[in-house]
């Protein structure tokens, strides 16, 4: 099959995406396809006529994972182009002529449906939920809503809008970004004189924020294939929470699956997140995040609609508990996201 991996982007989630990307271009080259990895936001400058066949390493120059967030002002300048466009040069034209477009995109135009709508108008098959449900799971404060109506166990929380007043008198508590991903933004606030900066600093990534109960105790995710659970993930920081430099600096987890939980909350993780996906309207594959509090209680946080796919990424580990490993598991997602356009 031709296939054109999309990874970048201007979100903060920019460095993920590309190690993302990185890992998928890899495993579908190994099974025989032809595989192109494009920067989605610096584009292609050379030829495109024939460009599957083109002898290339796709993957060269495609940097790692620093501790902090990417520097996106340098990326933009990098944009001879006009640097508003978010899709760069040639992308477009060449995803035109893919049998089908890999996501390996995370954060703001990626995952919150802009591309997925764009790439519909232009008849471009792609790989995960539609638009719609897309920009539903983006929103933690929609999806919020939508869980209280489905009764879907979730922290308690508000939503405050950029220059709104609120009122909040629970300590402690948790600020994010209403429309944020990989911990960008997100602080833990334990006493009131440390909101304002906290509010300030989720701001300084998006118009919106979400003030939430902090929950204490063990952390999972459960992913989600075609509407069925796979095995819990445990994840265990060795230190705070499960922040950016946590999640994607080896070794500063512990991450066990199957996670070490009774059958009777393993079952009910699974249904809820099996829940999630139906009431989000999710299709082909999502990642739930999961909280345990000490009496037993689960709360689910969010749902990722292109969740990390680096094998060792926590969708990916789950799989492969079940015998599927990285390239099939990257196949799968593609055999199950053409059925969308059947
Ligand atoms: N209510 C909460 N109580 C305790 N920890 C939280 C809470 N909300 C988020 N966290 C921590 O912050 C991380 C990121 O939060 P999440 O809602 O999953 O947003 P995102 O992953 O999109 O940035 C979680 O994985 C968890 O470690
Ligand atoms: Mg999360």
């Amino acid at each position: 099959m031709k296939i054109v991996v999309l990874a970048g982007g201007t979100s903060p989630e920019r460095d993920v995406s590309l190690s993302t990307g990185t890992m998928i271009y890899k495993a579908l080259k190994s099974k025989g396809h032809q595989v192109l990895l494009l920067d989605v936001y610096l584009g292609y400058e050379g030829d495109i006529i024939d460009i599957f066949n083109k002898e290339k390493d796709w993957a060269q120059g495609i940097g790692t994972i620093r501790e902090d967030n990417p520097d996106i002002e340098h990326i933009r300048a990098l944009r001879k182009d006009n640097p508003n466009h978010f899709f760069g040069p040639g992308v477009i034209d060449i995803c035109d002529k893919a049998d089908i477009v890999f996501l390996a995109l995370h954060g703001t135009n990626g995952e919150d449906g802009k591309v997925q709508a764009a790439l519909d108008l232009m008849g471009i098959k792609y790989t995960g939920t539609d638009y719609a449900s897309s920009s539903l799971a983006m929103d933690k404060s929609v999806t919020k809503e939508l869980f209280a109506y489905y009764n879907i166990p979730t922290p308690e929380g508000i939503h405050v809008r950029k220059g709104e007043t609120y009122s909040w008198d629970r300590y402690p508590c948790v600020v994010k970004v209403n429309n944020g991903g990989s911990s960008v933004g997100v602080s833990v606030v334990n006493t009131p004189n440390e909101m304002d900066a906290a509010i300030k600093n989720a701001l300084s990534y998006g118009d919106e924020v979400i003030i939430e109960q902090y929950i204490k105790g063990r952390e999972f995710a459960v992913g989600v294939i075609s509407g069925k659970a796979l095995p819990v993930i445990e994840i265990a920081p060795l230190t705070g929470f499960y922040d950016y430099k946590n999640k994607y600096q080896a070794g500063n987890a512990i991450e066990t699956c199957p996670a070490d939980l009774s059958p009777t909350l393993t079952a009910k993780m699974q249904e809820i997140a099996e829940k999630v996906f139906h009431a989000l309207r999710l299709k082909t594959y999502a990642r739930m995040d999961f909280l345990l509090n000490d009496k037993n209680e689960l709360y689910c946080l969010e749902a990722n609609t292109l969740p990390g796919m680096t094998p060792t990424s926590l969708l990916p580990q789950e799989a492969k508990a079940v015998g599927i490993d990285f390239t099939d598991l990257c196949e799968l997602i593609i055999e199950i996201s053409l059925e969308k356009y059947k």
